[in-house]
Protein backbone atom coordinates (compact mmCIF):
# COMPACT_ATOMS: atom_id res chain seq x y z
CA UNK A 1 0.00 0.00 0.00
CA UNK A 2 1.30 3.11 -0.48
CA UNK A 3 1.76 5.92 1.94
CA UNK A 4 2.58 9.20 0.20
CA UNK A 5 5.58 8.16 -2.63
CA UNK A 6 6.78 4.87 -0.42
CA UNK A 7 4.79 1.44 -1.07
CA UNK A 8 4.56 -0.19 2.52
CA UNK A 9 3.81 -3.52 4.04
CA UNK A 10 2.34 -3.95 7.51
CA UNK A 11 5.52 -6.33 8.52
CA UNK A 12 8.87 -6.97 6.68
CA UNK A 13 12.33 -8.04 7.51
CA UNK A 14 15.12 -5.54 7.52
CA UNK A 15 17.47 -6.80 4.83
CA UNK A 16 20.09 -4.97 6.29
CA UNK A 17 20.46 -6.40 9.72
CA UNK A 18 18.95 -9.69 10.26
CA UNK A 19 17.31 -9.68 13.51
CA UNK A 20 15.17 -6.83 12.79
CA UNK A 21 11.64 -7.33 12.16
CA UNK A 22 9.82 -3.96 11.45
CA UNK A 23 6.49 -3.04 11.67
CA UNK A 24 4.01 -0.03 11.62
CA UNK A 25 3.06 0.95 15.04
CA UNK A 26 -0.79 0.71 14.55
CA UNK A 27 -1.30 2.15 18.44
CA UNK A 28 -0.38 5.69 17.05
CA UNK A 29 -2.00 5.64 13.56
CA UNK A 30 -3.51 8.07 12.21
CA UNK A 31 -2.05 10.51 13.91
CA UNK A 32 1.40 9.51 13.90
CA UNK A 33 3.23 7.18 11.72
CA UNK A 34 6.06 5.35 13.16
CA UNK A 35 7.87 1.88 12.57
CA UNK A 36 8.92 -0.32 15.01
CA UNK A 37 11.60 -3.00 15.12
CA UNK A 38 10.99 -6.45 16.98
CA UNK A 39 14.06 -8.04 17.75
CA UNK A 40 13.62 -10.73 20.22
CA UNK A 41 10.59 -13.51 20.68
CA UNK A 42 9.33 -11.54 24.37
CA UNK A 43 9.48 -8.09 21.54
CA UNK A 44 6.68 -10.15 19.37
CA UNK A 45 5.05 -11.68 22.21
CA UNK A 46 4.70 -7.65 23.62
CA UNK A 47 3.95 -6.14 20.35
CA UNK A 48 1.04 -8.52 19.61
CA UNK A 49 -0.28 -8.33 22.98
CA UNK A 50 -0.27 -4.79 23.26
CA UNK A 51 -1.80 -3.86 19.92
CA UNK A 52 1.09 -2.63 18.32
CA UNK A 53 0.36 -5.02 15.56
CA UNK A 54 -3.09 -6.69 15.36
CA UNK A 55 -5.76 -7.97 12.48
CA UNK A 56 -5.56 -12.15 12.06
CA UNK A 57 -3.24 -12.58 9.44
CA UNK A 58 -0.79 -10.20 10.60
CA UNK A 59 -0.63 -11.51 13.91
CA UNK A 60 -0.20 -14.86 12.16
CA UNK A 61 2.67 -13.71 10.13
CA UNK A 62 4.34 -12.03 13.06
CA UNK A 63 3.94 -15.11 14.88
CA UNK A 64 6.28 -16.93 11.98
CA UNK A 65 8.72 -14.33 12.55
CA UNK A 66 8.51 -14.85 16.44
CA UNK A 67 9.56 -18.25 15.76
CA UNK A 68 12.14 -16.81 13.36
CA UNK A 69 14.00 -14.69 16.21
CA UNK A 70 13.36 -17.62 18.73
CA UNK A 71 15.83 -19.79 15.83
CA UNK A 72 18.14 -16.46 15.92
CA UNK A 73 18.46 -17.11 20.01
CA UNK A 74 19.91 -20.03 19.94
CA UNK A 75 23.69 -20.62 21.19
CA UNK A 76 25.70 -24.19 21.45
CA UNK A 77 24.41 -24.10 25.28
CA UNK A 78 20.61 -24.09 24.25
CA UNK A 79 18.16 -27.06 24.53
CA UNK A 80 17.30 -26.60 21.31
CA UNK A 81 13.54 -28.25 21.12
CA UNK A 82 12.86 -27.03 24.54
CA UNK A 83 13.42 -23.53 23.65
CA UNK A 84 11.28 -23.58 20.58
CA UNK A 85 8.07 -25.34 21.76
CA UNK A 86 8.43 -22.92 25.30
CA UNK A 87 8.55 -19.85 21.94
CA UNK A 88 5.65 -21.54 20.13
CA UNK A 89 3.85 -21.49 23.67
CA UNK A 90 4.87 -18.06 24.88
CA UNK A 91 3.97 -16.63 21.47
CA UNK A 92 0.86 -18.39 21.36
CA UNK A 93 -0.25 -16.68 24.62
CA UNK A 94 -0.09 -13.68 23.38
CA UNK A 95 -4.01 -13.26 22.13
CA UNK A 96 -6.57 -16.23 22.10
CA UNK A 97 -9.38 -15.16 19.24
CA UNK A 98 -7.46 -14.91 15.70
CA UNK A 99 -6.71 -18.50 14.94
CA UNK A 100 -3.94 -16.99 12.20
CA UNK A 101 -1.61 -16.90 15.73
CA UNK A 102 -2.18 -21.11 15.88
CA UNK A 103 -1.84 -21.90 12.63
CA UNK A 104 1.31 -20.02 11.86
CA UNK A 105 2.97 -21.57 14.64
CA UNK A 106 1.96 -25.06 14.00
CA UNK A 107 3.37 -24.18 10.36
CA UNK A 108 6.88 -23.53 11.63
CA UNK A 109 6.90 -26.11 14.44
CA UNK A 110 6.20 -28.66 11.47
CA UNK A 111 9.11 -27.31 9.45
CA UNK A 112 11.61 -26.85 12.08
CA UNK A 113 10.66 -30.21 13.51
CA UNK A 114 13.13 -31.65 10.29
CA UNK A 115 16.74 -29.32 11.36
CA UNK A 116 18.85 -29.76 13.96
CA UNK A 117 21.29 -27.22 13.43
CA UNK A 118 21.14 -23.63 14.32
CA UNK A 119 22.26 -22.25 11.07
CA UNK A 120 19.32 -24.74 9.30
CA UNK A 121 16.82 -23.78 11.60
CA UNK A 122 17.04 -19.91 11.13
CA UNK A 123 17.24 -20.29 7.27
CA UNK A 124 14.00 -22.69 7.27
CA UNK A 125 12.05 -20.48 9.82
CA UNK A 126 12.92 -17.00 7.94
CA UNK A 127 11.99 -18.54 4.87
CA UNK A 128 8.64 -20.28 6.30
CA UNK A 129 8.06 -16.85 7.86
CA UNK A 130 8.32 -15.00 4.44
CA UNK A 131 6.36 -17.18 2.67
CA UNK A 132 3.53 -16.95 5.25
CA UNK A 133 3.49 -13.35 5.17
CA UNK A 134 3.98 -13.54 1.21
CA UNK A 135 0.81 -16.04 0.83
CA UNK A 136 -1.63 -13.84 3.35
CA UNK A 137 -0.66 -11.10 0.66
CA UNK A 138 -1.74 -13.07 -2.21
CA UNK A 139 -4.70 -14.33 -0.87
CA UNK A 140 -6.12 -10.63 -0.43
CA UNK A 141 -5.54 -9.96 -3.82
CA UNK A 142 -7.34 -12.95 -4.46
CA UNK A 143 -10.25 -12.53 -2.10
CA UNK A 144 -10.52 -9.04 -3.61
CA UNK A 145 -10.91 -10.66 -7.22
CA UNK A 146 -13.73 -12.63 -5.90
CA UNK A 147 -15.29 -9.96 -3.80
CA UNK A 148 -15.17 -7.25 -6.89
CA UNK A 149 -17.69 -9.88 -9.00
CA UNK A 150 -20.13 -9.11 -5.92
CA UNK A 151 -19.67 -5.13 -6.28
CA UNK A 152 -19.31 -4.87 -9.72
CA UNK A 153 -23.01 -6.84 -9.86
CA UNK A 154 -24.52 -4.50 -7.57
CA UNK A 155 -22.75 -1.31 -9.26
CA UNK A 156 -24.64 -3.18 -12.55
CA UNK A 157 -28.09 -3.30 -10.53
CA UNK A 158 -27.57 0.27 -9.68
CA UNK A 159 -26.53 1.62 -12.95
CA UNK A 160 -23.28 2.93 -11.92
CA UNK A 161 -24.44 4.83 -8.88
CA UNK A 162 -22.13 4.60 -6.10
CA UNK A 163 -21.84 1.05 -4.23
CA UNK A 164 -22.28 1.66 -0.29
CA UNK A 165 -20.43 -0.70 1.63
CA UNK A 166 -20.41 -1.25 5.73
CA UNK A 167 -17.33 -2.26 7.19
CA UNK A 168 -16.87 -2.74 10.87
CA UNK A 169 -13.17 -2.82 12.59
CA UNK A 170 -9.86 -2.53 10.71
CA UNK A 171 -9.89 -6.10 7.90
CA UNK A 172 -7.37 -3.77 5.59
CA UNK A 173 -4.24 -3.50 4.81
CA UNK A 174 -2.76 -2.74 8.49
CA UNK A 175 -4.00 -5.86 9.21
CA UNK A 176 -3.15 -8.31 6.43
CA UNK A 177 0.42 -7.61 5.28
CA UNK A 178 -1.43 -5.70 2.44
CA UNK A 179 -4.39 -5.08 0.30
CA UNK A 180 -6.76 -6.27 3.16
CA UNK A 181 -9.73 -9.17 3.21
CA UNK A 182 -12.72 -6.87 3.90
CA UNK A 183 -11.29 -3.73 2.06
CA UNK A 184 -9.51 -5.62 -1.21
CA UNK A 185 -12.74 -6.01 -3.24
CA UNK A 186 -13.43 -2.23 -2.44
CA UNK A 187 -9.61 -0.96 -3.42
CA UNK A 188 -9.82 -3.31 -6.64
CA UNK A 189 -13.41 -1.63 -7.33
CA UNK A 190 -12.49 1.87 -6.69
CA UNK A 191 -8.92 1.02 -9.39
CA UNK A 192 -11.47 -0.05 -11.96
CA UNK A 193 -13.43 3.03 -11.88
CA UNK A 194 -16.10 1.56 -10.23
CA UNK A 195 -18.08 4.32 -7.76
CA UNK A 196 -17.80 2.89 -3.97
CA UNK A 197 -18.14 4.71 -0.61
CA UNK A 198 -17.34 2.81 2.87
CA UNK A 199 -19.36 3.39 5.66
CA UNK A 200 -17.18 3.18 8.05
CA UNK A 201 -18.15 1.82 11.83
CA UNK A 202 -16.06 3.89 14.34
CA UNK A 203 -15.18 0.65 16.59
CA UNK A 204 -15.64 1.13 20.07
CA UNK A 205 -13.63 0.73 22.29
CA UNK A 206 -10.09 0.53 20.10
CA UNK A 207 -11.83 2.86 17.23
CA UNK A 208 -10.41 0.46 14.34
CA UNK A 209 -12.38 1.96 11.80
CA UNK A 210 -12.19 5.43 12.76
CA UNK A 211 -8.21 5.45 13.06
CA UNK A 212 -7.26 2.95 10.77
CA UNK A 213 -9.61 2.27 8.42
CA UNK A 214 -10.61 5.94 7.55
CA UNK A 215 -6.58 6.69 7.37
CA UNK A 216 -6.32 3.68 4.89
CA UNK A 217 -9.26 4.51 2.60
CA UNK A 218 -8.56 8.44 2.87
CA UNK A 219 -4.80 7.24 1.64
CA UNK A 220 -6.30 5.08 -1.12
CA UNK A 221 -8.87 7.88 -2.02
CA UNK A 222 -11.83 5.49 -1.53
CA UNK A 223 -14.81 7.87 -0.31
CA UNK A 224 -15.73 6.90 3.10
CA UNK A 225 -18.04 8.43 5.95
CA UNK A 226 -17.18 7.20 9.51
CA UNK A 227 -20.51 6.46 11.48
CA UNK A 228 -20.78 5.84 15.04
CA UNK A 229 -21.33 2.12 15.63
CA UNK A 230 -25.24 2.09 16.54
CA UNK A 231 -25.76 4.13 13.24
CA UNK A 232 -25.51 1.08 10.88
CA UNK A 233 -29.05 -0.24 11.63
CA UNK A 234 -30.46 3.14 10.66
CA UNK A 235 -28.86 3.30 7.39
CA UNK A 236 -29.88 -0.14 6.61
CA UNK A 237 -33.29 0.84 7.17
CA UNK A 238 -32.86 3.83 5.14
CA UNK A 239 -31.66 1.93 1.89
CA UNK A 240 -28.21 3.16 2.77
CA UNK A 241 -26.58 0.11 2.74
CA UNK A 242 -25.71 -1.83 -0.55
CA UNK A 243 -23.84 -4.46 1.16
CA UNK A 244 -21.80 -5.09 4.47
CA UNK A 245 -18.22 -7.19 4.03
CA UNK A 246 -16.54 -7.72 7.35
CA UNK A 247 -12.79 -9.86 8.05
CA UNK A 248 -12.97 -12.72 10.34
CA UNK A 249 -10.68 -13.63 13.33
CA UNK A 250 -11.74 -17.10 13.02
CA UNK A 251 -14.14 -19.04 11.19
CA UNK A 252 -15.62 -22.38 12.25
CA UNK A 253 -15.99 -25.34 10.33
CA UNK A 254 -19.70 -24.80 10.52
CA UNK A 255 -19.04 -21.08 9.09
CA UNK A 256 -19.66 -19.37 12.46
CA UNK A 257 -17.64 -16.07 12.45
CA UNK A 258 -15.57 -14.70 15.26
CA UNK A 259 -14.89 -11.17 14.52
CA UNK A 260 -14.62 -7.54 16.20
CA UNK A 261 -17.65 -7.01 18.99
CA UNK A 262 -20.41 -5.56 17.09
CA UNK A 263 -20.40 -7.17 14.01
CA UNK A 264 -22.96 -9.62 15.32
CA UNK A 265 -25.20 -6.84 15.76
CA UNK A 266 -24.60 -5.52 11.94
CA UNK A 267 -25.35 -8.80 10.76
CA UNK A 268 -28.72 -9.00 12.59
CA UNK A 269 -29.50 -5.78 11.26
CA UNK A 270 -28.28 -6.71 7.71
CA UNK A 271 -30.52 -9.58 7.81
CA UNK A 272 -33.60 -8.05 9.08
CA UNK A 273 -33.47 -5.53 5.81
CA UNK A 274 -32.56 -8.30 3.45
CA UNK A 275 -28.97 -6.82 2.75
CA UNK A 276 -26.08 -8.76 1.93
CA UNK A 277 -23.49 -9.45 5.03
CA UNK A 278 -20.13 -11.10 3.44
CA UNK A 279 -17.02 -12.11 5.70
CA UNK A 280 -13.60 -11.89 3.38
CA UNK A 281 -11.08 -14.16 5.13
CA UNK A 282 -7.85 -16.41 4.05
CA UNK A 283 -7.71 -20.46 4.89
CA UNK A 284 -5.40 -19.20 7.83
CA UNK A 285 -8.41 -17.55 9.70
CA UNK A 286 -10.77 -20.99 8.97
CA UNK A 287 -10.71 -23.46 12.11
CA UNK A 288 -11.82 -26.78 11.06
CA UNK A 289 -11.38 -28.10 14.86
CA UNK A 290 -14.31 -26.27 16.05
CA UNK A 291 -17.72 -27.30 14.77
CA UNK A 292 -19.56 -24.94 16.87
CA UNK A 293 -18.62 -21.14 17.01
CA UNK A 294 -20.77 -19.37 18.65
CA UNK A 295 -20.22 -22.43 21.88
CA UNK A 296 -16.70 -22.59 21.71
CA UNK A 297 -14.44 -19.73 20.29
CA UNK A 298 -12.15 -18.14 22.49
CA UNK A 299 -13.44 -14.64 22.92
CA UNK A 300 -10.64 -12.34 24.31
CA UNK A 301 -11.83 -10.10 27.45
CA UNK A 302 -9.41 -7.02 27.49
CA UNK A 303 -8.59 -4.51 30.02
CA UNK A 304 -11.89 -2.60 30.60
CA UNK A 305 -10.27 0.66 30.80
CA UNK A 306 -10.26 0.37 26.64
CA UNK A 307 -14.07 1.14 27.16
CA UNK A 308 -13.99 3.57 30.26
CA UNK A 309 -11.52 5.57 28.06
CA UNK A 310 -11.10 6.94 24.93
CA UNK A 311 -8.17 7.75 22.70
CA UNK A 312 -7.39 10.50 20.92
CA UNK A 313 -5.00 13.58 19.66
CA UNK A 314 -4.74 16.78 22.46
CA UNK A 315 -3.73 20.12 20.45
CA UNK A 316 -3.02 18.72 17.59
CA UNK A 317 0.26 16.98 19.32
CA UNK A 318 -0.29 14.44 21.99
CA UNK A 319 -2.03 11.26 22.00
CA UNK A 320 -4.19 11.40 24.98
CA UNK A 321 -6.61 8.98 26.56
CA UNK A 322 -9.31 10.23 28.61
CA UNK A 323 -12.50 8.87 30.93
CA UNK A 324 -15.73 9.03 29.23
CA UNK A 325 -17.38 7.68 32.75
CA UNK A 326 -17.55 8.20 36.12
CA UNK A 327 -14.80 7.38 37.76
CA UNK A 328 -15.87 4.35 39.77
CA UNK A 329 -17.78 2.99 37.11
CA UNK A 330 -16.39 -0.76 35.98
CA UNK A 331 -16.43 -2.03 32.35
CA UNK A 332 -16.32 -5.17 30.82
CA UNK A 333 -14.78 -5.49 27.07
CA UNK A 334 -15.52 -8.34 25.33
CA UNK A 335 -13.00 -7.70 22.10
CA UNK A 336 -14.80 -10.34 19.41
CA UNK A 337 -18.20 -11.40 19.02
CA UNK A 338 -19.73 -14.60 16.86
CA UNK A 339 -21.72 -13.84 13.80
CA UNK A 340 -23.65 -17.16 13.78
CA UNK A 341 -23.45 -18.84 10.23
CA UNK A 342 -26.85 -18.07 9.35
CA UNK A 343 -26.44 -14.71 9.19
CA UNK A 344 -23.41 -14.54 6.82
CA UNK A 345 -24.93 -14.54 3.07
CA UNK A 346 -21.05 -16.10 1.94
CA UNK A 347 -17.32 -16.21 2.63
CA UNK A 348 -15.02 -14.72 0.71
CA UNK A 349 -12.25 -16.33 -0.09
CA UNK A 350 -9.16 -16.68 -1.75
CA UNK A 351 -10.56 -20.19 -3.22
CA UNK A 352 -13.81 -18.57 -3.92
CA UNK A 353 -16.52 -17.61 -2.49
CA UNK A 354 -19.07 -20.33 -0.59
CA UNK A 355 -21.45 -20.03 1.75
CA UNK A 356 -21.33 -20.38 5.42
CA UNK A 357 -22.48 -24.28 5.61
CA UNK A 358 -20.55 -26.81 6.69
CA UNK A 359 -20.43 -28.76 4.09
CA UNK A 360 -19.32 -25.78 1.48
CA UNK A 361 -16.69 -24.81 3.63
CA UNK A 362 -15.29 -28.73 4.22
CA UNK A 363 -15.80 -28.90 0.37
CA UNK A 364 -13.12 -25.62 -0.42
CA UNK A 365 -11.09 -26.18 2.47
CA UNK A 366 -10.62 -30.10 2.89
CA UNK A 367 -6.98 -29.50 2.74
CA UNK A 368 -7.40 -28.24 6.59
CA UNK A 369 -9.06 -31.33 8.04
CA UNK A 370 -7.30 -33.41 9.86
O1 LIG B 1 -8.78 -6.64 18.11
P1 LIG B 1 -8.32 -6.54 16.69
O2 LIG B 1 -8.15 -5.15 16.21
O3 LIG B 1 -7.13 -7.43 16.44
O4 LIG B 1 -9.53 -7.17 15.88
C1 LIG B 1 -9.37 -7.32 14.51
C2 LIG B 1 -10.62 -7.54 13.81
O5 LIG B 1 -11.64 -7.83 14.34
C3 LIG B 1 -10.50 -7.52 12.37
O6 LIG B 1 -11.69 -7.11 11.79
C4 LIG B 1 -10.14 -8.94 12.01
O7 LIG B 1 -8.87 -9.27 12.54
C5 LIG B 1 -10.10 -9.23 10.65
S1 LIG B 1 -8.52 -8.85 10.09
C6 LIG B 1 -8.46 -9.13 8.49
Amino acid sequence: MRIGDKHYESIWLDRDDEKAVKIIDQRKLPFDFSIVTLRTVEDVYSAIRNMTLRGAPLIGAAAAYGMYLACLEITTYTKTREHLRNAAKYLLSSRPTAVNLEWAIDKQMSVLAAYCRRDRLVEASEKTAEDIAEQEKQNCKKIGKHGLGIIEEISRQKNGEPVNILTHCNAGWLACIDYGTATAPVYLAHDKGIKVHVWVDETRPRNQGARLTAWELGNHGVPHTLVADNTGGYLMQKGDVDIVITGSDRTSANGDVANKSGTYLKALAAKDNNIPFYVALPTSTIDMNISNGVKEIPVEARDGKEVTHVEGLLNNKDIVSIRVCPEKTGAINYAFDITPAYLVSGLITEKGICRAEEKEIEKLFSEKKN
